[in-house]
């Protein structure tokens, strides 16, 4: 088995005026001064795409958040993946917990958007993830394996394809799981989508995303079948989301 070339993301959820340009170029910066051995992806609103995708910074690629599932139409204030990925993103995340729980996004709702990204050619990253209540009372690998088996869409392939786990008690708390905890759930994420795409499955990035910054990083990161991070408030800074990104000079 050869393990992907690992992806640190940055979801910068609904932060960030054009002024963060400077965080782009800096990040952009850093990694070519000190190097990357991850790959390295920024999520910002949709009012910055064009913005930082314009900066050229050829160290950082720019993604998206959430796209409709449709292609174009009647939905006011929506953005299709053909709009994001016209803007230069091949990237585009699906389905986090803040959309399951704000826009009361299902699992069908997160495959058909997933499966509108992949079809502009666009790379879905899909996320998933329990909450308190779902791991308290022991379920939170069910809970993760059936959303990561009803989110694929029935076209996908490993190439373009990400799983995000995110257990949702450790967004923005400062919380995170053990690691033991975290093997566990990229464990049996790995045996699900080696079950939908064969040997390919295994070169899936199963990233993991809840708390994580500099300092836990590298714990975090070497966890089997953790191939990057999806990271929230430590990726609104350009110094502090490097120091996340260098973990990986410590990891074979
Ligand atoms: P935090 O890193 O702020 O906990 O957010 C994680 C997240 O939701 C990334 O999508």
């Amino acid at each position: 088995m050869t393990a992907p070339k690992a992806l640190v993301a940055g979801n910068w959820k609904m932060n960030g005026l054009k002024a963060a340009t400077s965080e782009i170029n800096r990040l952009n910066d850093l990694i070519n001064e000190k190097g990357a051995k991850c790959d390295v992806l920024i999520c910002p609103p949709f009012t910055l795409i064009s913005t930082l995708v314009d900066t050229g910074a050829k160290h950082v690629a720019i993604g998206a958040q959430d796209c409709h599932m449709n292609v174009s139409g009647a939905h006011t204030g929506d953005i299709s993946a053909e709009m994001i990925k016209e803007l230069g993103c091949d990237h585009i995340i699906v389905g986090h917990s803040e959309r399951r729980a704000d826009h009361a996004e299902s699992n069908e709702t997160v495959k058909a958007k997933a499966a509108a990204a992949q079809a502009q050619g666009a790379i879905a990253i899909i996320c998933v993830g329990e909450t308190i209540d779902e791991r308290e009372a022991g379920k939170a690998l069910d809970i993760v394996t059936s959303q990561v088996k009803a989110s694929i869409p029935d076209d996908a392939t490993a190439d373009n394809t990400i799983i995000a786990y995110e257990p949702v008690w450790a967004i923005g708390t400062g919380k995170v799981p053990t690691a033991a905890d975290v093997e566990e759930v990229h464990a049996a994420v790995r045996d699900v989508l080696i079950d939908r795409f064969g040997s390919a499955g295994d070169n899936i990035n199963i990233l993991y995303g809840g708390s994580v910054k500099a300092s836990n990083a590298n714990e975090l990161m070497s966890v089997a079948n953790v191939n990057g991070a999806l990271v929230g408030g430590a990726s609104l800074k350009a110094d502090d989301f490097y120091g996340i990104i260098s973990a990986y000079d410590q990891i074979g």
